[in-house]
C-alpha cells in the first residue's frame, strides 16, 4: 500500500522535530518545549508507525526498544583499544607528570584540557554511515560485551549523527551515567518494591546497563557523556577541545564543566575547584582527567604499556570506604537527647582518618540495621560530618544482635523517654545529668551565649567530674588555686580564665536568656524576649498565653520557658548568677506602638549606611517592631540600601520592593 506522500512528509517532520529536541534537552541542556509536548509530538510518531509499518526505520526514535531480550551478549573486539589512565593521588604526582611532558615536548608550558573523571562506565559507540552501529563496553580494553540494544534506550545517545555527509565509520567513547536524583529515585522504587538497593550511581548504572532485556534499561534513566574517539577523526582539529566541540555539533552530550588550562598552576586550580563543587554536580565523580590538548603532542607521547603518556586521572580522596563497627556509644546531649555513635576501625576517607560516625537515632541505626561488629560503608563528603551509609550485610558475622537503645541514661542511669512525635530519646534528669551538665555549661560558655573564653570541653569535662562545678552559678566560685590544680591548667591559663569568667559579668540580657539554654530558644527569640519583657524577672513571671506576644513564640516555645521557670532548681541557679554579679543594663519593658509605620513590617539592610552600623540600624527596626530579614522576598517590605549594596538592592528593584536610604529609614523611626 502506497503511503500518502503528505504522511511520510509528517513522520520525517516529526523525526526531525523530536531529534532536535533530544539536542536541546541532553547537549545544550536547554529544554524548549515542555515534556508534555514532546511527548505529544513522541505519541503522533508512534501512531503513524504503527498505522504504517512501512515507514520505520532503524533510526526512528520509537525504534530504541526494538530488540528482543537475550541469553548473553556477544563479545566484541574493539577497532581501537579501550586503555587505562595512569593515576595521581597527589598534587607531586602532577607536578611530575607536567614536567615529564614538558620535557619530552621541549615545551616551557603546555596546555592541557582538564575535564571530570566521570564515575560510571566507559563505552565505545560506533556509527557507520552515520547511524548506531555497535555499542560495547570496556571489557579488558581489548573485547568488551555488545550492549548494543540496551545503549540505543539511552536518550542522550544519538541512535543518528547531526551530519549532511557522516563520516563512514567513527568509534565515540564516553561514559554511561545515572544521575544521582535518578539514583535516589531508583533505590527509592526499589525500596518500595523490596528489592535490593544499589550501593552507589557507578553500580546502578552498570546493572542497568547489563540487563539482558532493554526494557528494563529503558526504565532506569541512564545518561551518556563523551569524551573522546576512537581513532582520530578526520579533518582540520588540532586540539583535543576542538574534537569535543565536534561531537557536540554531531549530536554527542559534553559535559560544560570541561575547560583548557595553562601549566601546572592551572590544572591543579581546575582540580581544587572542580572538588569544591563535587557534591553539587549533578553526577557522581571520582576525580579530573587532564589530556594534552594539543592532538600533535599527544601524538608524539604515545602510550606506554597500556596508559596514554599524554594524559593522567588526579583522583578526589575516595568519599567512601568500608570499615568495621567496634561498638555503638551512645552520647547525652545538652537536652539529654540520646544520639547513637558508631565507633569504628580508623579508616582514611574523604582525606581524614575517621574513628567515629553519627547514627542520628534509634530510628536510624534500625532502619539500616547496623549492628557491632558489622562491616559498614563510610562517607565523608566535604566538610560533611562522616555517616555511616549502609551495613554490608553479606560479611555480617554469626551471633550479632539489633542494636537497643538503652531505657536508663548511660551517664546518669535516669529514666530514658520518647515522646510520640519525637525521633530522639532523651535522659529526663535534665541538668542533675553529668552530661547534660556538661553541654548546658558549654553552652552557657559559647561564644554567643556569656562567651567565656577558654573554657572548653576538656576542662567542663574535668570540672563536673571533680564535682567543682555544678551549675552555671558555680563558675563564678572558681578561684585560681582551686583550677591550677586541674590537669593541663598552669597559672597563667588558670588566671586568664577567671579573669574570662569575671569579664562574663558584664553582659546583655539576651545573651543571659540565650545562655540559660531553655529549650527552643535560640538566639533570636532570646532578643524578642528581652526586648519585650526587659527583664529576667519578668519573663520569669510570664504565664504562658503572655509569653506567646513575642513574635514567633508559639505555644510549644511558652511551655518550654514557662516550664524551665517553673523548676525551683532553675530558679535557684539564676538567683546565684545575680547574686554573683551577673548584670545587664536593664531595659524597661518596651510597650510597641501598633501605629508605627515600623511595626510589623520585614526590612532587609544591604550596603554601608553612612551613619547607623548594622547593629544599630537592627536594633533601631525591632525596637519599633519591625523584623530584620536577610534575604529580599515578596514578603519584604523595605530594602534599607547604602553604599555598595548586592544583589539584594537588585532584587528589591526586580520585585518592585520600596527602596529607603537611611535618611528615608530615619523618618519611618521618628
Ligand atoms: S579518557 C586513553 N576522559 O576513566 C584515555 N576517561 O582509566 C582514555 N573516564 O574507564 C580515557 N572520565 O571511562 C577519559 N573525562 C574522561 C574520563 C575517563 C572517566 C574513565 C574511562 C575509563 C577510565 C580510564
Amino acid at each position: 500500500m502506497a503511503v500518502a506522500h503528505s504522511i511520510a512528509a509528517r513522520v520525517n517532520q516529526l523525526r526531525a522535530d523530536i531529534e532536535q529536541h533530544n539536542y536541546h534537552y541532553y547537549v545544550l541542556d536547554q529544554p524548549v518545549i515542555p515534556d508534555a509536548e514532546y511527548d505529544r509530538l513522541f505519541q503522533e510518531l508512534q501512531q503513524l508507525e504503527q498505522r504504517y509499518p512501512q515507514l520505520v526505520t532503524p533510526d526512528s526514535p520509537t525504534q530504541r526498544v526494538g530488540a528482543a531480550p537475550l541469553l548473553e551478549f556477544a563479545q566484541v573486539t574493539h577497532r581501537t583499544p579501550m586503555l587505562s589512565l595512569n593515576n595521581a593521588f597527589e598534587d607531586a604526582a602532577v607536578t611530575a607528570f607536567d614536567r615529564r611532558v614538558r620535557e619530552a615536548l621541549g615545551q616551557a608550558l603546555v596546555e592541557y584540557a582538564a575535564e571530570p573523571k566521570f564515575d560510571g562506565l566507559a563505552v565505545s559507540l560506533t556509527y557507520a554511515k552515520g547511524l548506531l552501529a555497535t555499542g560495547a563496553t570496556r571489557g579488558d580494553g581489548y573485547t568488551g560485551e555488545d550492549v548494543t540494544a540496551n545503549l540505543r534506550t539511552i536518550r542522550a545517545i544519538p541512535l543518528k549523527l547531526r551530519a549532511t555527509h557522516p563520516p563512514d565509520l567513527l568509534e565515540v567513547r564516553g561514559e554511561v551515567l545515572m544521575l544521582k536524583a535518578d539514583f535516589e529515585q531508583l533505590n527509592r522504587t526499589q525500596r518500595g518494591r523490596g528489592e535490593r538497593e544499589f550501593a552507589n550511581p557507578r553500580n546502578a548504572a552498570a546493572g542497568s546497563l547489563r540487563q539482558l532485556d532493554p526494557r528494563i534499561t529503558l526504565t532506569r534513566r541512564l545518561t551518556f557523556y563523551a569524551y573522546g574517539t576512537g581513532a582520530p577523526i578526520a579533518g582540520k582539529l588540532r586540539r583535543h577541545s576542538q574534537v569535543l566541540d565536534r561531537l557536540v555539533e554531531l549530536g554527542f552530550p559534553v559535559t560544560a564543566e570541561r575547560q583548557a588550562v595553562s601549566g601546572v598552576a592551572g590544572l591543579l586550580d581546575y582540580y581544587r575547584a572542580l572538588g569544591a563543587r563535587r557534591e553539587q554536580l549533578p553526577f557522581e565523580i571520582d576525580g579530573v582527567v587532564y589530556k594534552v590538548n594539543d592532538l600533535a603532542g599527544q601524538n608524539a607521547l604515545g602510550f606506554v604499556s597500556r596508559a596514554p603518556r599524554f594524559a593522567v586521572a588526579h583522583k578526589f580522596p575516595a568519599a567512601e570506604a568500608t570499615t568495621v563497627v567496634e561498638g555503638i556509644d551512645v552520647q547525652v546531649g545538652r537536652t539529654g537527647a540520646l544520639t547513637p555513635v558508631a565507633r569504628l576501625q580508623p579508616v582514611f576517607v574523604g582525606g581524614v582518618t575517621v574513628t567515629n560516625a553519627t547514627l542520628h537515632n534509634e530510628d536510624e541505626v534500625h532502619r539500616k540495621d547496623i549492628r557491632v561488629g558489622d562491616t559498614v560503608v563510610v562517607r565523608r563528603a566535604g566538610d560533611v560530618i562522616p555517616e555511616v551509609v549502609r551495613t554490608l550485610e553479606a560479611k555480617r558475622p554469626a551471633r550479632t544482635h539489633r542494636f537497643v537503645l538503652p531505657v536508663r541514661c548511660p551517664v546518669c542511669g535516669s529514666a530514658v523517654r520518647r515522646s510520640e512525635d519525637e525521633a530522639v530519646a532523651r535522659c529526663t534528669a535534665g541538668l542533675f545529668c553529668p552530661a547534660q551538665r556538661k553541654q548546658a555549661l558549654l553552652h552557657f560558655a559559647s561564644r554567643r551565649a556569656l562567651d567565656i573564653e577558654g573554657l572548653g570541653e576538656k576542662l567542663v569535662e574535668q570540672l563536673v567530674d571533680n564535682q567543682v562545678v555544678r551549675t552555671p552559678a558555680d563558675l563564678y566560685k572558681l578561684g585560681i588555686a582551686g583550677l591550677a590544680g586541674l590537669e593541663r591548667m598552669a597559672e597563667k591559663s588558670a588566671g586568664n580564665l577567671v579573669a574570662a569568667i569575671e569579664r562574663s559579668k558584664h553582659t546583655t540580657l539576651a545573651r543571659f536568656i540565650y545562655a540559660l539554654g531553655i529549650r527552643n530558644v535560640g538566639e533570636s527569640t532570646a532578643r524578642d524576649l528581652a526586648r519585650r519583657f526587659g527583664s529576667i524577672e519578668r519573663i520569669a513571671a510570664a504565664d504562658a498565653e503572655t509569653l506567646q506576644q513575642v513574635p514567633d513564640v508559639g505555644p510549644v516555645v511558652a511551655h518550654s520557658i514557662a516550664g524551665f521557670f517553673a523548676e525551683p532548681h532553675n530558679r535557684k541557679v539564676i538567683g546565684q548568677l545575680l547574686a554573683a554579679g551577673v548584670s545587664f543594663a536593664e531595659t524597661a519593658p518596651r510597650q510597641l506602638d501598633p501605629s508605627s509605620p515600623v511595626y510589623g513590617k520585614t526590612f532587609v539592610l544591604t550596603g554601608a549606611l553612612p551613619h547607623l552600623t548594622r547593629d544599630e540600624a537592627q536594633q533601631k527596626i525591632r525596637d519599633h517592631g519591625g523584623k530584620v530579614s536577610g534575604s529580599v522576598s515578596k514578603q519584604t517590605d523595605y530594602v534599607v540600601a547604602g553604599a555598595d549594596p548586592g544583589g539584594k538592592y537588585a532584587k528589591a528593584l526586580e520585585l518592585g520592593v520600596t527602596i529607603l536610604d537611611e535618611a528615608g529609614l530615619l523618618k519611618l523611626l521618628d
